[in-house]
């Protein structure tokens, strides 16, 4: 008899769901954290804070901007750094806090310090042994940084870093132009810092619909934003207090540098695997530390599971969140069943950016036959009133069945718009389903119906 049905390491969005579910189903649940708070990551140091920090610089922004415009006079909008530091932290810690009810509500058993795994049904805590059934990695990702390059959280700085930055920097280089270093970018920007953005690429966000990627980085030069694309970074040589980072251009091998107070390395996260005792049931991560699992996200033992970052797949709390839920349904005797093609993907910024399904250059690539429907905001009357007008929904359906099979959105509220489609692609729904479902006016949601509409005859504001 074990002493838990299952133990879920890790509490981040994988493992706290993960738990919260299998409790809900019916199990004994322990979960093991090794960080002083719950939520992993995306609670202490990723999509929370960070998200804290893109509405307290969008609203500054905002304010600097369209307040004149709209009749409201504030002739001293300030930045208090410390205070949008003590906020960003407030909303850390009610979120955290919000697991640990949850946890309570649902008597999870919290077990708090790093857990190794010491056989196929045994995890140690410390000196404290610990039994279960059934076992779920989620430990979730670190930021991983460039050979030879020291991130020393001071003038070199990983994600967790430039969340927590003493003041706003004058000049702040960004190596990578991927989500973290794009919002990142973003806030600062916003704040008044020039913003430099050096990428290996020749495009911003690689992976995303391709028109989309363009209107984005055009719209972030706009911002003032600046990118050195086509270019690797391979050097930082650090001043007193300064950095100085040095990139060679792809086309000409020529190199050059620019200066910044603050440098962020955001060329991607690796899989968090590390002393977990892997060796001991004889799994080995791949060379990026993820877990192999199979299609029901088993490992090769059958009784363990591994979710979230540390396995293949975009590393997106969301999917974690997931594959969380299918693990515990799977324990409890359910079938799982997640469609990948329908996780969506969303950058923070302003204008938000957000896809799901498939790219014009998937489709391009399948060689399908296709038709795109696009609205640009623009002709949305919403938008026009909030100014905010730039950016298009892009719909791709099947030019034989209508069936949708992607979309993609630049323009406000996009994170939330995408969630309508990713509805309609979870009933196989075609663009002219979309187009028959009444949208109130105004919203900026009508935008997502006018390119449903553009897919069929075409768009009514266009
Ligand atoms: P990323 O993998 O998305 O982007 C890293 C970029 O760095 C790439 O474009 C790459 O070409 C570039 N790069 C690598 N080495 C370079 C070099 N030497 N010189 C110049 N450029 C170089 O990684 P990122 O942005 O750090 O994000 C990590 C993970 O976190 C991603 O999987 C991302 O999806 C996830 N994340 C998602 C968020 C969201 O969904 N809103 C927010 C934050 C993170």
């Amino acid at each position: 008899m074990s002493d838990f049905d299952v133990l879920v390491i890790g509490s981040g969005p994988g493992g706290y769901v993960c738990a919260i579910k299998s409790a809900q189903l019916g199990l004994k649940v322990a979960c093991v954290e090794g960080q002083k708070d719950l939520g992993g990551t995306c609670l202490n140091v990723g999509c929370i804070p960070s998200k804290a920090l893109l509405h307290a610089s969008d609203a500054y922004h905002e304010s600097s901007k369209y307040f004149s415009k709209m009749g409201i006079v504030a002739p001293s909008v300030m930045i208090d750094w410390v205070q949008m530091q003590t906020y960003k932290k407030t909303m850390i810690s009610q979120n955290t806090q919000g697991i640990k009810y949850l946890f309570k509500k649902n008597n999870i058993s919290l077990i708090q310090g790093w857990a190794r795994i010491e056989d196929e049904n045994t995890v140690s805590v410390g000196d404290t042994k610990i039994s279960a059934s059934h076992i779920v990695i989620a430990t979730g990702s670190k930021p991983s940084t460039l050979k030879g390059i020291d991130i020393d959280g001071e003038t070199i700085v990983d994600s967790t870093g430039a969340l927590n930055l003493k003041s706003i920097p004058k000049k702040f280089a960004i190596i990578g132009a991927g989500v973290i270093g794009l919002e990142l970018g973003s806030v600062y920007s916003r704040l008044g810092t020039e913003v430099t953005v050096i990428e290996f690429l020749d495009n911003i966000i690689d992976g995303m619909d391709k028109e989309v990627s363009k209107t984005f980085l055009k719209i972030l030069k706009k911002q003032g934003l600046k990118f050195i694309l086509n270019s690797s970074v391979e050097n930082i040589k650090k001043n007193k207090k300064s950095a100085l980072v040095e990139y060679t251009k792809k086309d000409n091998l020529e190199t050059q540098s620019i200066e910044a107070d603050i440098v962020l390395v955001a060329t991607g996260r690796r899989a968090f695997t590390k002393n977990l005792g892997l060796e001991n049931i004889g799994i080995n991560p791949n060379d990026s530390g993820q877990i192999e699992v199979n299609r029901n996200l088993q490992t090769i033992h059958s009784n363990i599971y591994a979710i979230g970052d540390v396995i293949k797949g975009p590393m997106l709390a969301h999917k974690a969140e997931d594959e969380g839920i299918a693990v515990a349904e799977q324990i409890s005797g359910q079938s799982i069943n997640i469609d990948y093609n329908l996780v969506p993907s969303v950058v923070y910024t302003s204008p938000e950016v957000a896809s799901v399904g498939k790219t014009e250059q998937d489709l391009k690539n399948e060689s399908l036959d296709f038709k795109i429907g696009k609205f640009s905001f623009m002709g949305n009357g919403r938008a026009k009133v909030n100014f905010s007008t730039e950016g298009f929904v892009k719909i791709l359906a099947d030019s034989l069945t209508d069936r949708i099979l992607g979309a993609h959105i630049i323009g406000p509220g996009a994170g939330d718009l995408i969630h309508e489609i990713c509805v309609a692609m979870e009933f196989g729904a075609s663009s002219e389903d979309l187009a028959r479902t009444c949208h109130a006016h105004p919203t900026v949601s009508e935008a997502v119906r006018e390119a449903a509409l553009a897919c069929l005859d075409g768009s009514i504001h266009s």
